[in-house]
């Protein structure tokens, strides 16, 4: 299970002000049980590990089998934000982390589109697909954002034209809203296999349903271990009480805030965690930032961004605190050796382990911060597995309901995304957005 320990941050809060800040996390704990607060049409996520229906994964498998009997070597995933970061995260940590050269798996390689639109990513995209044997999952709970829309236009069409129609109903599965959103509408139409994000589960809690439960499996990764950990976690975090890891992680980032820390990083010493960090920014900075308030989510891998960002996480603007994912144990073993001449003068290390090493980078690191005055906040599992995954899912899910109700905001609404579309419609002339145009074009 995920553990949270805040003893790197003692030397900078006051013990009587952390218990106030647990009571605050412990009310918030209430409003998020009592499923009454703010958004709380928006809670279908807690109870999805015990409730995920065993026909949502046969129905995933059978789509997983019909493309392998007609080859599929290329899933193309197409979403964005929390129609994309969770699968793009659980497949990046779950993967040997040369998988492609290795070519060491049977199942599909899984790439994504639609998160960007960068008309150069998209050429390359064809370029590949032109190699390989390709299907589609095309993920939007909308339906109707720009990015995903267009990549879909373009892989659609690449589909269609090297497969046919007919079988392109087989090669492309949509991911969407049960009833409305103009990919529900175009997936009735064309007679595509389609998979419902419920209504009462936004984007960025979503990797539970078949946005994640689709792409992760066709890439041959364990969901249901995925599952079973999210499981544990929501039995082990539905205990009030003043050590539930979410409530002390929601309490003493909180606390950390009201002292001035406006800024949490959340550190990783393992490559295959860079795209956590990915998905945890997105969840608590939608969750978070919002009237005027909240958290600036940010992120480092080391030890790599030690050599780049240490410097100032070290000595520059004192406005952040670190949350440090710690993997306690390397499920792969490499020794360093011994060797007679010593010329890179490294046996001191002769038959340790390298993950002996990487603990203690990262050791070192933390009391190093302590003393240059940014706190630590440890946050850590057994190891990098499906099952751990799953529990840091539902456990960075369910804290981030807390922390949001403790600072005082709704937690999974996020107003503010609106904003960059309206000028994207009116510079890109949508019908209807004629007005805007015109005023946008006057600033320019
Ligand atoms: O968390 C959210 O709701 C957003 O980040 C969405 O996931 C994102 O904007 C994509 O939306 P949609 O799935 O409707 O295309």
């Amino acid at each position: 299970m995920v553990k949270v320990d805040v003893k790197g941050c003692a030397s900078f809060v006051d013990a009587a002000r952390y218990e106030s800040y647990v009571n605050k996390a412990l009310e918030a704990f209430d409003v998020l049980e009592s499923e009454k607060g703010a958004g709380n049409d928006f809670l279908g996520w807690k109870h999805l590990p015990g409730e995920t229906p065993e026909e949502l994964l046969a129905g995933c498998e059978a789509v997983c089998d019909s493309w392998k009997k007609l080859g599929v070597d290329l899933v193309v995933a197409i979403g964005i934000g929390g129609s994309y970061l969770g699968a793009k995260c659980a497949i990046e940590a779950l993967s040997h982390n040369f998988a492609k050269q290795l070519k060491k798996k049977d199942a599909p390689e899984v790439v994504f589109a639609g998160n960007n639109l960068s008309e150069e990513y998209l050429a390359e995209l064809m370029d590949l697909a032109e190699e390989r044997n390709v299907a589609c999952i095309v993920i939007s709970k909308s339906g109707t954002t720009t990015e995903p829309a267009v990549a879909f236009r373009i892989v659609k069409q690449f589909i269609e034209d090297r497969y046919g129609k007919a079988e392109a109903a087989v090669r492309i599965v949509a991911i969407t809203d049960a009833k409305k959103g103009a990919l529900k509408t175009l997936s009735t139409q064309e007679g595509y296999r389609t998979f419902v994000v419920p209504d009462n589960v936004g984007g960025r809690f979503s990797v539970l349903t078949p946005v994640g439960i689709l792409p992760i499996m066709a890439g041959g990764f364990d969901v249901r271990g995925i599952i079973a950990g999210a499981l544990e976690a929501e039995k082990a975090l539905a205990v009030r009480n003043a050590s539930n890891p979410a409530v002390v992680y929601a309490a003493m980032r909180n606390l950390l805030y009201s002292n001035g820390k406006a800024v949490e990083i959340l550190v990783n010493y393992n490559p295959k965690l860079q795209y956590l960090a990915e998905w945890w920014k997105q969840l608590y900075g939608e969750s978070e930032g919002k009237d005027g308030k909240g958290i600036f989510p940010a992120s480092v891998n080391n030890t790599a961004d030690l050599h780049s960002m240490g410097q100032f996480i070290q000595e520059g603007a004192r406005v952040m605190f670190e949350t440090v994912l710690h993997v306690e144990k390397s499920q792969r073993e490499v020794v360093i050796g011994s060797d007679e001449q010593n010329l890179d003068q490294l046996n001191f290390l002769a038959g340790k382990h390298v993950e002996h090493c990487n603990h203690m980078a990262e050791l070192g690191t933390r009391l190093a911060h302590i003393d240059g005055g940014v706190p630590q906040i440890e946050v850590s599992v057994p190891v990098l597995d499906a099952f751990n995954l799953g529990s840091l899912f539902y456990f960075f899910e369910f804290a981030c309901g807390v922390s949001a109700y403790t600072l005082g905001v709704n937690p999974f609404n996020q107003p503010g995304v609106e904003a960059y579309k309206k000028n994207m419609f009116a510079l890109l002339e949508k019908p209807g957005y004629e007005a805007a145009t015109a005023a946008l074009r006057e600033r320019l």
